[in-house]
């Protein structure tokens, strides 16, 4: 497939994101040579800085960012040389004119020479910025006349703060740029062992008969970091970790273990666009709500210890959540789902554990050993990889013993390939404009519907983070949710 050459314009171009995601991923395309020809990035920002200027500040985040061994001189010109900057106030009407004046002409890259652009060029707009200043972006875009149909916008997440600034802003957006224009990003669809979750799934066939409330005790999704919230203070006070990232990552892999069989996954087909997501909106909606009373026993929030300090001012927003939730359907009906994520933790870690029950029937009463039930890990960092973790026979003569013992898969033993990072992956469906791996409005806006009244009842109660100390699991409370059910977190060493 040959792609017409591309305008990608990235709005926040010197921010962290573009600096330590999005530049990355564009260089490793380009190193792999799949940028299409004539393709030129534009960083957007209110940075006081020249063409020169924003090439070193790529510069230096490439080697910062990129693995050392991918580190290519040719690569790195290559990809340096399809930059520039604007420095834009987003107030000023001449600045405008000036990006208006850039995507309009059709820069020879290496003399630098302007000359009229033909209009079938590709358009990305990435809006790295906070979502209140998508619409007003979109509104001078269409002003400009450079929104056209082979356009394409990309929002970062969070859209919005709640299910109505949410509804707001997609409806801003949804004035200037069709649904199929709007690519909603959510980086974790783009790791590849959340794809392999659909394959695994759906391209064998020993689990989908037992992948339910018959088999299934219960499932724990986990996303901790070790990092705090860094310089994006900022940013993460106003958000907190229920918005950051259950609301996205967390939700859309619920969606993605829960989820029905979708009628097909990938392809070009626009039916087959659909099925995957169709498929995780049914999910969403059939989410028991939590509201009042419920969010009290049913949610954890907590605050590390040291976020105050690392912030610079005392704060109430929570850097972690563990939660329990339930979907209400004929699969899962009363299997628990228990979801944590949060900042300054023990170890960084992204696994889906799917736990199952016990065999029916106690067979090996008097066997010297231990059963624990079959459970299945999915990590999808560090070291993505599946394990199935089974009970095995203890060799040797005499009576039984039984023995936990598990089947191992890790990426990087088994395939040659690196895996793409996600970014990498994601801005290439973007050019090609495969909608598939990003959220459609329907599903941002479920998962807010079902955050909301966690966030009100929260705020309605008051309620304080409780404290934990960094390097830990989180706090007391989150263990306490599940040992009220007689469950524990599986913590991997
Ligand atoms: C982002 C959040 O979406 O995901 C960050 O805004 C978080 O707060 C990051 O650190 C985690 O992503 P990953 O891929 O490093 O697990």
């Amino acid at each position: 497939l040959v792609l017409p050459p591309c305008d990608f314009t990235v709005f926040g171009g010197t921010g962290d994101l573009a600096l330590r995601k999005l530049l990355p991923g564009l260089y490793e395309q380009e190193r792999r040579r799949q940028l299409p020809a004539g393709t030129r990035i534009v960083g957007v920002s209110r940075s006081e800085l020249d063409d020169t200027g924003y090439r070193d500040l790529v510069t230096q985040a490439l080697f910062d960012h990129v693995a050392e061994d991918h580190l290519e001189a040719g690569a790195l010109h290559r990809l340096t040389s399809r930059l520039r900057h604007l420095t834009l106030d987003a107030h000023s009407p001449e600045d405008w004119d000036r990006l208006h004046g850039i995507l309009k002409s059709d820069l020879v890259i290496t003399t630098g020479t302007d000359t009229p652009a033909p209009d079938d060029r590709n358009r990305v707009f990435y809006l790295a910025v906070a979502s209140d200043l998508f619409g007003p972006i979109c509104d001078r875009l269409d002003d400009l006349g450079l929104v056209t149909p082979q356009c394409r916008v990309v929002l970062e997440k969070p859209i919005g703060s709640d299910l109505t600034s949410s509804r707001r802003v997609n409806d801003a957006v949804g004035r200037v740029f069709e649904e199929r224009q709007i690519f909603r990003i959510d980086h974790y669809l783009g790791k590849e062992s959340v794809q392999n979750l659909l394959v695994t799934r759906f391209a064998n066939v020993f689990l989908e008969p037992i992948w339910n409330s018959r088999w299934v005790d219960h499932v724990q999704i986990t996303v901790a970091e070790t990092l705090g919230v860094g310089d994006r203070g900022d940013y993460y006070d106003r958000a907190g970790a229920l918005r950051d990232m259950v609301q996205n990552h967390l939700l859309q892999l619920l969606c993605l273990v829960a989820m029905e069989p979708p009628t097909h996954v990938g392809g070009a087909a626009e039916a087959s666009e659909d099925a995957v997501r169709d498929e995780k909106l049914k999910v969403l909606r059939a989410l028991a709500p939590l509201t009042g009373r419920e969010v009290d026993r049913n949610t954890v929030r907590g605050q590390y210890t040291s976020y105050g300090a690392e912030l610079g001012h005392p704060s109430t927003t929570e850097t972690f959540v563990a939660l329990r939730a339930e979907v209400q359907n004929w699969r899962w009906a009363g299997v628990p789902f228990y979801l944590r994520t949060g900042k300054r933790m023990a170890r960084q870690e992204s696994t889906i554990e799917v736990v199952f029950k016990e065999p029916p029937h106690a067979m090996f009463p008097h066997s010297d050993g231990v059963t624990t039930p079959n459970r299945l890990t999915i990590r999808m960092q560090p070291d993505e990889g599946m394990q199935l973790h089974l009970t095995a026979k203890h060799p040797g003569p005499g009576g039984i013993r039984l023995h936990p013992a598990s089947l191992d898969l890790t990426y990087e033993d088994a395939f040659e390939e690196r895996s793409p990072e996600p970014y990498e992956r994601l801005l290439m469906d973007v050019m090609r404009g495969i909608p598939t791996l990003f959220m459609r409005r329907d599903e941002v806006e479920a998962a807010w519907g079902w955050v909301e009244p966690i966030l009100a009842q929260w705020q309605d109660t008051a309620l304080e983070p409780v404290r934990y100390h960094p390097g830990t699991h989180g706090p007391a409370a989150a263990a306490r949710l599940l040992a009220r059910d007689r469950r524990f977190w599986q913590e991997n060493a």
